[in-house]
């Protein structure tokens, strides 16, 4: 069995002061990934580490740069919060181990995404836990623009055939029109009009995105937030179920 496992950055760090982490909450999420007994590999967001950084330098998943001070400044604050992640699991026992995306993977100029997973299958082979984490990219055409973990997430997840994926975020799950959390979404007809037709106003995903991009998987998926993480962790069903 292999799991793919989302931590949003709004999870594990605290959104509106740069750079900072939330430790009690990294903590729980590392003793929760620790009792994970299938293969895993884990993505982290970019909180208040990626996106303050991307939006000085007002870089988004389509609108690229070619300052390389940009680059290195969202890159190394990604690079800063997956030590601490990496720092967090290894401390609660899970065998971590830091890959990052801007080394691994391009878009073409159509904005399609060129990501090898082939280095992380290896990874999960030897029992290793690969950490990856929403970054920069170079985008041929345009210089680098921002990948968000949610895409990587839909990458990893068909490129290894996992079998169960989770996005731990900061919502319980998936509401309908009525702020009720959805048990279960299988087609996105389902919810269009709940999670709104369009993510333009969010520049890595917004909630219809992640929804159109999760149903297109093989694997069951999970949105949840870091009160389901434990029952994720333990094989449950918790949030809404996508697929
Ligand atoms: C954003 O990744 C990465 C950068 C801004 C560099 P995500 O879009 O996955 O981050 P969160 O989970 O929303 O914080």
């Amino acid at each position: 069995m292999t799991t793919v496992l989302k931590l949003g950055g709004s999870v594990i760090t605290e959104k509106d002061r740069p750079e900072t982490v939330d430790r009690a909450a990294l903590e729980r999420a590392a003793a929760a990934v620790a009792t994970i007994p299938d293969r895993v590999i884990l993505v982290h967001g970019g909180g208040s580490f990626g996106h303050h950084h991307a939006a000085t330098h007002g870089v988004s998943t389509t609108e690229g740069t070619r300052d390389d001070d940009a680059v290195r400044a969202i890159h190394g604050a990604m690079k800063r919060l997956n030590g601490i992640v990496v720092d967090a699991l290894a401390d609660a026992g899970v065998s971590a181990v830091p890959v990052h995306p801007f080394s691994a993977a391009h878009r073409r100029s159509n904005g399609s995404l060129q990501l090898e997973t082939h280095p992380e299958a290896a990874m999960i082979g030897e029992g290793f836990v690969p950490v990856l984490h929403g970054d920069t990219v170079t985008h041929e055409g345009i210089g680098a623009t921002i990948i968000s973990g949610d895409e990587l997430v839909v990458r990893l997840s068909a490129g290894l055939d996992a079998d169960r994926v989770g996005v731990c975020s900061s919502v319980p799950g998936v509401y309908d029109a009525d702020g009720n959390v959805l048990d279960r979404i299988e087609s996105f007809e389902d919810v269009a009009g709940a999670v709104g037709e369009s993510d333009a106003t969010d520049v890595t995903g917004g909630m219809a995105g992640k929804v159109r991009e999760l149903l297109s998987l093989d694997a069951p998926a999970y949105v949840f937030d870091i009160h389901g993480l434990e029952s994720f962790a333990a094989g449950g069903d918790p949030g809404t179920k996508i697929g």
